[in-house]
């Protein structure tokens, strides 16, 4: 049984290696702002496949902001729905896509989107700009 012993020593080994060579969960934060005109308030209601972060209204400057890992097979997707009144109109985009093109744009883990009078948009982290990327639909 001596054997036995060291098998344990070199599973902890491999365990420790293993942990220390798998990259750690990269956490993401999703900011959703209203700067719409003052007089509106905006409905935003986001979910992925597994959360829903419910619906909230939001006025001037408020933000919705929420956290989360992305799941090891990179299927990762989160999506909001926002509407308005005066005029009538929504829109509904994905907030979240583990991919590249999407999250290159983020800072630091944190990605920010704008909703205007004028449509949806992210934050361009490196270049650091705003850029356009949904348009508001009218009607219901
Ligand atoms: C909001 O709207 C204005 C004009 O309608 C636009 O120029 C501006 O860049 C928009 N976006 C943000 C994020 O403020």
């Amino acid at each position: 049984m001596k054997g036995f012993r060291n098998t344990k020593v070199v599973g902890f080994v491999l365990g420790l290696a293993l942990v220390t060579l798998i990259p750690a969960a990269t956490p993401w934060c999703v900011h959703v702002q209203s700067q719409m005109n003052p007089s509106q308030e905006l409905l935003v209601h986001c979910k992925s496949g597994d959360d829903d972060l419910g619906a909230q209204s939001m006025g001037n400057g408020n933000e919705l902001k929420w956290c989360f890992n992305t799941n090891i097979i990179g299927t990762t997707l989160f999506w909001c729905y926002l509407a308005s009144n005066n005029p009538v109109k929504w829109v509904s985009f994905n907030s979240f896509l583990d991919i590249g093109t999407f999250y290159n744009k983020c800072s630091n883990g944190d990605c920010f989107w704008v909703a205007n009078d004028s449509g949806i948009w992210l934050w361009n982290g490196p270049v650091s700009k705003y850029e356009h990327w949904y348009e508001w639909r009218q009607g219901r």
